[in-house]
């Protein structure tokens, strides 16, 4: 059957070869500090000028609002600890969702470790939070709210226009992880209103270990790292030019091909489901399929089967990914099933799916047909 099919891509993509083209002079020749007065230095200058660039266009912003750095999980953290420190004479209060992910969570559990008061708000079965729900837990000493555009686990879409005009009403500012969204929904920050917005470079078929924060002008945050200038000062080391062309050309491609990918995203998905659905039926559960979610997301409970079995048994054809950890001596169930009121069994035996833009019909009628075996396989070994 040669390589496995590969439907996790919301846990990373592949390298556009575009991408890797683009980035390649600058790991080579062009490999001067952009720091440097000399022009080897300024052409690498020049090289981010245009990254930045490439990436405020993909989300509607100006390139002065943009800030380079590692992966989303430092955005986040640059952008909840950046601006709780800058607002502390206003308060210690933050609010967040149960369905965040790590990179929000537990930065938020530090923040609680440093005498800040941290929100956890609810969401409903279909996976979202409620405005009214916000609403209630703003506080005149909240100095921060931070929901994620596109959860990915479930791929569920936050109403985040909504809820950040309900903190722009109160003073309070916005952030968001839009790790999940770019490239796979219209990801506009004008539209979408906030004031923070957090950018993962390999989730966008850029390499891992670039990033970057969306920072509307004029929003106080305050750097978590110290250093030199670069970043404007907010994020001091010297800059990985080639990793941020890539991001800048990945941003491009992203915008460039928007609707030849999430067509050939979803159109994967759809088939994948209805070819599950006819064969398998009232075997499938979709979790969160009330609300709207990511063109690319599926996460689909296989009743009473255990996930990490079937994701085990299909490793050699399809790669897929489960919710749920486990731990020394047993098995937690995935934290965003259990928000969204999912009972432990049906967590337990739920997986995601997740196309990308090089998924083909073929991968998914392989897919089909490989669990839809393993699963006829488990329940005739149960009886
Ligand atoms: C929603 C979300 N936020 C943050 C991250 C962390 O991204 P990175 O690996 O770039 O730090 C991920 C990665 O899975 C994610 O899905």
């Amino acid at each position: 059957m040669g390589a496995p099919v590969y439907l996790d891509y919301n846990a990373t993509t592949p390298v556009d070869p575009e991408v890797l083209g683009e980035m390649l002079p600058f790991l080579q020749t062009h490999f001067g500090n952009p720091s440097s007065a000399y022009a080897m230095g300024q052409a690498n200058k020049e090289a981010i000028n245009k990254a930045r660039q490439q990436v405020a266009a993909l989300i509607n912003a100006t390139p002065d609002e943009i800030y380079f750095t590692s992966c989303a999980t430092e955005s986040n953290n640059l952008a909840i600890q950046g601006v709780a420190r800058a607002n502390r004479d206003k308060g210690k209060h933050i609010i967040t969702s149960s369905t965040e992910h790590p990179a929000v969570i537990q930065v938020c559990k530090y923040m609680e470790s440093q005498g800040f008061e941290v929100s956890y708000l609810p969401v409903d079965a279909k996976g979202l939070v409620q405005p009214e729900v916000l609403k209630k837990a703003i506080r005149k000493d909240t100095v921060l709210v931070s929901i994620m555009l596109a959860n990915n686990e479930v791929g569920t879409l936050q109403p985040i226009n909504e809820l950040a005009a309900i903190a722009r009403q109160h003073k309070v500012l916005f952030h968001t992880d839009a790790a999940q969204a770019l490239g796979k929904i219209e990801t506009d920050v004008q539209q979408l209103g906030v004031d923070l917005l957090s950018i993962a470079g390999h989730k966008l078929y850029a390499p891992k270990g670039i990033g970057a924060l969306y920072v509307k002008k004029g929003t106080p945050i305050k750097p978590i790292l110290f250093g030199a200038s670069q970043e404007n000062g907010l994020r001091p080391g010297t800059e990985n030019v080639p990793y941020m062309v890539a991001l800048g050309k990945a941003c491009e491609i992203a915008g460039r091909d928007y609707k030849k990918n999430v067509s050939a995203m979803l159109s994967a998905k759809e088939r994948l489901l209805n070819g599950l659905k006819n064969n398998l039926g009232e075997l499938i559960v979709v979790n969160g399929e009330a609300a709207p979610t990511l063109p690319n997301t599926l996460n689909l409970a296989f009743k009473g089967i255990d996930a990490h079995w079937l994701a085990a048994a299909l490793s050699e054809d399809v790669l897929l990914a489960t919710g749920s950890a486990c731990h020394a001596h047993s098995i937690e169930p995935s934290a965003v099933l259990k928000a969204m009121n999912l009972d432990a069994a049906t967590a337990l035996s739920s997986v995601r799916i997740s196309t990308g833009k090089y998924t083909s019909f073929d991968k998914i009628d392989q897919t089909i047909a490989v669990i839809v075996k393993n699963v006829r396989r488990f329940l005739v070994s149960e009886i």
